[in-house]
């Protein structure tokens, strides 16, 4: 319940783009928000209010004349509770309202009623040449000038046939951007590394050794980071996640590929948080060639050799960035997490037990420091990244020179 509590105003326009809307609806109310939706002339011409209140279980306003306000003022009223207003489909014409500061109908009235404290976002949607126009563009720089932020567009097949920029962003795109938007930012302006996932390290061009990591907790904590204002950079393992929006990341295989990608991407980091799980060891003997089988007495002998340590090795950096590691152990987490934090060499590690937890939505958290270690409450891997994430953004204010470590039980 990304939203709970939020009272989002849905600005709809005239666009083919507001079927998303009903989907977008949907997600949203589902995410714990109350919807407002606030529709245009045009925007009916292309979906029913009858839908849209439907969908959000609240009247739709259409008109700014609208005799069911009591005091007839639409434009004040519902803007007032809001937490946020979002316009998608935002046309072309609508952008160059809102770069005028137009109020010719109740929805562009309302965007400049609203107060100060309410912000303004809205997802563009139209064909490509009229989003290359030079006044769409001008409008789209005086918008973003004016503190209005733009979700999208994206690029892609159009409803007219047309291919390009101009696409509105999917449902789930803008309730992803609209839970950032609204997200407290205490790593503002921070950059933080993140590695997730396990490494593959091979035997012979078709078979290697990995593990059982899923990335689904490196990839919550990266997602989670870039909400809090963190400027993220991911490097993952093989893993099939989509790619966290607005996190960049980098592909890698073997532990090498993952130490050498995180060396070269490690200066100017404030965070570092190693998830992966790193393959302690390749295959020193791995073939160029596909093994074959012969007769049972002559199987295969591999040999290895070790892993560079990466997070040690980051941690031992001058100057190294705030290094947060993980621990994935199979029994007796307690004692092995605080020993694994002194032998890597960082402030703080993160234990939990994977064969618990690999692969699945939940995990359990136990956090070790120099004073101790906590648990956090079980939950969902999002829930625990967000709290993660909070927890370092708190340390990270706490770990600046002169203020107090926090009070943790032993
Ligand atoms: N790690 C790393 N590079 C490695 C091995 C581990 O950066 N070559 C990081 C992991 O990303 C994690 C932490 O070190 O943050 C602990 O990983 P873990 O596999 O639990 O510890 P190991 O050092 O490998 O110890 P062991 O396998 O003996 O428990």
């Amino acid at each position: 319940m990304d939203l709970a509590g939020k009272n989002i105003v849905l600005g709809l326009t005239g666009g083919v783009a507001c079927y998303k809307a009903a989907e977008l609806t949907r997600l949203l109310t589902g995410a714990g928000a109350s919807v407002q939706v606030v529709m245009t002339a045009a925007a009916c011409q292309f979906i029913t209010p009858v839908t849209m209140q439907a969908l959000s279980g609240r009247t739709v306003y259409t008109d700014q004349w609208d005799a069911r306000i009591a005091n007839n003022m639409p434009h004040i009223d519902l803007s007032r509770d809001a937490d946020a207003i979002l316009i998608a489909p935002c046309s072309a014409d609508f952008l160059s309202k809102l770069a005028q500061g137009r109020c010719d109908d109740l929805l562009s009235t309302l965007c400049v009623a609203r107060p100060a404290t309410v912000p303004l976002f809205v997802a563009p949607a139209m064909n490509v040449e009229m989003w290359q126009n030079p006044s769409t563009r001008r409008n789209a720089r005086q918008v973003a000038e004016d503190g209005i932020r733009l979700f999208g567009p994206a690029a892609g097949q159009q409803a007219c046939g047309e291919v390009g920029m101009g696409r509105m962003l999917e449902a789930a795109e803008l309730l992803e951007e609209l839970v950032c938007a609204l997200a407290a930012k205490p790593l503002a302006g921070k950059k933080m590394l993140v590695t997730a996932g396990p490494t593959y390290e091979a035997i012979d061009p078709v078979r290697g050794i990995t593990n059982l990591s899923s990335g689904k907790m490196g990839f919550a904590i990266a997602r989670a980071a870039r909400h809090a204002g963190a400027d993220v950079t991911l490097v993952c393992g093989p893993v099939s996640l989509p790619t966290p929006a607005g996190v960049q990341r980098i592909n890698v295989q073997s532990a090498r590929q993952m130490h050498d990608a995180v060396m070269a991407a490690v200066p100017g980091q404030q965070v570092f948080i190693a998830v992966a799980a790193v393959a302690d060891w390749r295959v020193a003997n791995a073939s160029a060639q596909k093994l074959k089988k012969q007769d049972e007495r002559s199987l295969p002998q591999l040999a290895f050799e070790q892993n560079p340590d990466i997070l040690a090795t980051v941690a031992a950096l001058p100057g190294a960035p705030y290094c947060v590691g993980f621990a994935a152990e199979s029994e007796n987490l307690v004692a092995h997490g605080q020993a694994k934090r002194i032998r890597k060499g960082v402030p703080l590690l993160v234990g939990n037990l994977g064969p618990q937890t690999f692969g699945l939505d939940t995990n359990e958290l136990i956090l070790f420091d120099e004073s101790g270690h906590v648990s956090l409450p079980a939950g969902d891997k999002w829930t625990l990244a967000r709290e993660l994430v909070a927890e370092i953004g708190r340390r990270l204010v706490h770990a600046t020179p002169g203020t107090q470590p926090l009070k943790r039980t032993a």
